[in-house]
């Protein structure tokens, strides 16, 4: 298994490109399987998790071509419609396969993912969505097996017990081939939704109120090809803001939607940052270049995470770790997840000064930081255990970094073209 080994201490500047988002790309890939033409997505990042998607997809039957940063998929024809148990434990959002399967082939059959790292996750929400559309919902031997009504899913009015970011997802792709029109409503309002509202509107689809918390889905017949250009990843780049902010560095996040940042931004800045927005040279007004310049010492903060437009709980590992080195005693509460903690154990180990109080975190910031072999079990924590190493004295080793390749486009070598002095080890 490969580590990171990081040599803190030195301050990040220059510029870092952002890749294409995780989290808007794999329900983008997942509606392809919605139409039996050819789908083009233009600016995917290339990692682990996509991979495991193509994996998904090929195991399918769906061609998938890569060309550079393209995907061209061929959902024509499929062999199955089973995603099973090997597949979906690696990544959970393999679920966002149901929805499309159902809606164009009448049935799906998906391994249920179980519980994670950062929590127990059910998708009883996801499926009550599907009920509500005439799904007749089966739970045996650890698979959920859906199957449409006669004459395939019907439009409904769905009403969200929880706003379910993939489950927001699952349902607007199942609604887009339905007979009639869906209504979701207590919907997730987080930019991925809008992303995929687009995607599915380049398909033919009508919706509205994507982005708001009431969703309306026209179902279509049939449906034509999914052409789409992926945004930029809000999530990485707030952990680059983070980055910058804990290193004291200089540093600019090149065409980035700073509207999708909002609350990072707010809360960086209220801990001491200087954060700009530059607009020179980009023509299109949704994007723009953020330099973020961190101050010699960071301010405590007091966070709480909430859905969109709230403080991303992807973020919260990442201002956490930047909060273990502020000056003041931070108080840090998740509200999304309920077992999202799993950096701290490891930041203790390098210094930090961090109680538990259920899913509030008091975190009391300490002078210095110091190296040492740290590990994490999922993606975000581990990104916070990177941010962290930034700033120690001395060196860190990061292990089990396969959780960092799921999420982040070659996060060392971006690193290192800001300065940082970190290099991949890579162990048999
Ligand atoms: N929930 C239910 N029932 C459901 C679905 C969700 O109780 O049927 C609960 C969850 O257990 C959780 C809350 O609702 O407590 C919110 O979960 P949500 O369904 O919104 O999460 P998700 O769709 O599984 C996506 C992102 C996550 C991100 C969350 C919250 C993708 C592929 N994943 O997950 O991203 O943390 O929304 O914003 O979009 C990451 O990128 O590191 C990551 C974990």
């Amino acid at each position: 298994m490969d580590k990171l080994v990081i040599e803190g201490g030195f301050r990040l500047s220059g510029d870092v490109q952002i890749s294409g988002s995780k989290n808007a790309s794999l329900p983008v890939l997942a509606a392809t399987l919605l139409t039996e033409e050819q789908s083009f997505i233009q600016n995917v990042p290339s990692l682990d998790d996509i991979r495991t998607m193509s994996t998904l997809f090929q195991h399918l039957g769906v061609n998938v071509q890569t060309n550079g940063d393209e995907l061209i998929i061929d959902a024509r024809h499929i062999s199955t419609v089973e995603a099973t148990y090997d597949i979906v434990r690696k990544m959970r959002a393999s679920v966002l396969v149901l929805g499309p399967l159902v809606a164009r082939f009448g049935r799906a059959r998906v391994s249920l993912p179980g519980g994670c790292a950062i929590g127990a996750r059910p998708i009883d929400i996801h499926l009550k969505g599907l009920e509500a559309m005439g799904a007749h919902v089966l739970l045996e031997h650890g698979y959920v097996d859906v199957t449409a009504p006669a004459g395939g899913l019907r439009g409904a009015r769905i009403i969200f017990d929880l706003p379910s970011v993939t489950g927001t997802e699952n349902l607007m792709m199942a609604a887009s081939l339905a007979r009639g029109d869906t209504t979701i409503e207590n919907a997730a309002q987080e930019p991925e939704i809008v992303e995929l509202a687009e995607a599915l509107t380049s398909m033919g689809v009508k919706i509205s109120g994507a982005g708001t918390d009431r969703i309306q889905i026209e179902g279509q017949e049939c449906l034509g090809p999914l052409l789409h250009t992926v945004g930029p990843d809000r999530i990485e780049s707030g952990t680059f803001v983070a980055m910058a902010a804990i290193t004291q560095g200089d540093v600019v996040l090149k065409r980035v939607r700073a509207d999708h940042l909002r609350s990072t931004i707010a809360q960086f800045m209220k801990a001491g940052c200087e954060i700009t927005e530059l607009r020179s040279g980009i023509k299109d007004e949704k994007y723009c270049d953020l330099r973020v310049i961190g101050p010699n010492q960071l301010r405590a903060l007091d966070v709480s995470t909430a859905p969109y437009p709230g403080f991303a709980t992807d973020m919260q590992a990442q201002l956490l770790a930047c909060m273990a080195a502020a000056e003041g005693t931070s108080h840090i509460e998740e509200t999304i997840f309920e077992n999202r903690f799993m950096h701290v154990l490891e930041l203790l180990r390098m210094g930090a000064d961090i109680s538990m109080h259920g899913n509030l975190a008091v975190v009391k910031g300490v002078k210095h930081l110091s190296g040492a072999p740290v590990m994490a079990t999922d993606l975000r924590a581990s990104a916070s255990l990177v941010i962290a190493a930034l700033k120690a004295q001395g060196i860190s080793e990061i292990l089990r970094i396969y959780h960092l390749d799921r999420g982040y486009v070659k996060l060392e070598d971006k690193l290192t073209g800001l300065g940082a002095r970190i290099h991949r080890v890579t162990q048999k």
